[in-house]
């Protein structure tokens, strides 16, 4: 089972990819989390661009979102909500109508942020959007609150607790997922 890890945030030191890399390491048995990068490099969705030959950024976000088994999201909270790259990604995702790679996906949200509400806003927007956008959510929020606090300076995960709900999580999403057809 192959889940793929996408994180709303592009810099090198976010503490979300960091909680995909270490939902990557504590993956139970069967499942291999891999991390994908590329919201980055994707431009602001536009639907005169979203034509017969869309962008090289966005067919590899099409072609490897659709591959995935299942994908879990972790996102940053800017504002309030969802930082507006991870939004503009699942823009992306959610067409072309009826073969979108969103579309009747599985997926699961988590959350970091440094303060004491771990992204909980962000990460309720995010399930509105991507069930919008044709995913089935699956699993609870995660809220890591205080999440530079939650790691080493490996990147290793310091609360047990956290790593048990993270591997729940994985459970959850993976029992509720059927692999993709190669
Ligand atoms: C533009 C901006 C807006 C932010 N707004 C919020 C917010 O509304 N709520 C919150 O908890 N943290 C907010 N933060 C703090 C981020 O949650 C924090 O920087 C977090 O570490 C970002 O995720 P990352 O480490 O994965 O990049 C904001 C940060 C930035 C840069």
């Amino acid at each position: 089972m192959k889940i793929l890890a996408v994180s709303g945030s592009t810099r090198p030191g976010s503490l979300n990819t960091s909680l995909l890399r270490a939902a990557a390491d504590v993956a139970p048995e069967g499942v291999d989390v891999e991390l994908w990068q590329g919201i980055g490099d994707l431009p602001i969705y536009d639907q005169d661009l979203d034509a017969e030959e869309p962008p090289e950024s966005v067919r590899r976000l099409r072609a490897d979102w659709a591959a995935a088994d299942a994908i879990l999201f972790a996102t940053p909270e800017y504002n309030g909500s969802v930082p507006g790259g991870l939004k503009n990604a699942v823009d992306w995702a959610s067409r072309p109508r009826g073969e979108a790679p969103l579309l009747n996906k599985n997926v699961a949200v988590v959350g970091a942020s440094m303060g004491q509400f771990g992204a909980m806003w962000a990460q309720a927007d995010l399930r509105r959007i991507l069930g919008i956008a044709g995913a089935r959510v699956v699993g609870e929020d995660l809220p890591v609150t205080h999440a530079h606090e939650k790691f080493d300076s490996e990147g290793r995960l310091l609360d047990p607790d956290l790593e048990e709900r993270l591997v729940r999580a994985l459970e959850t999403l993976a029992a509720e997922s059927t692999p993709v057809p190669a």
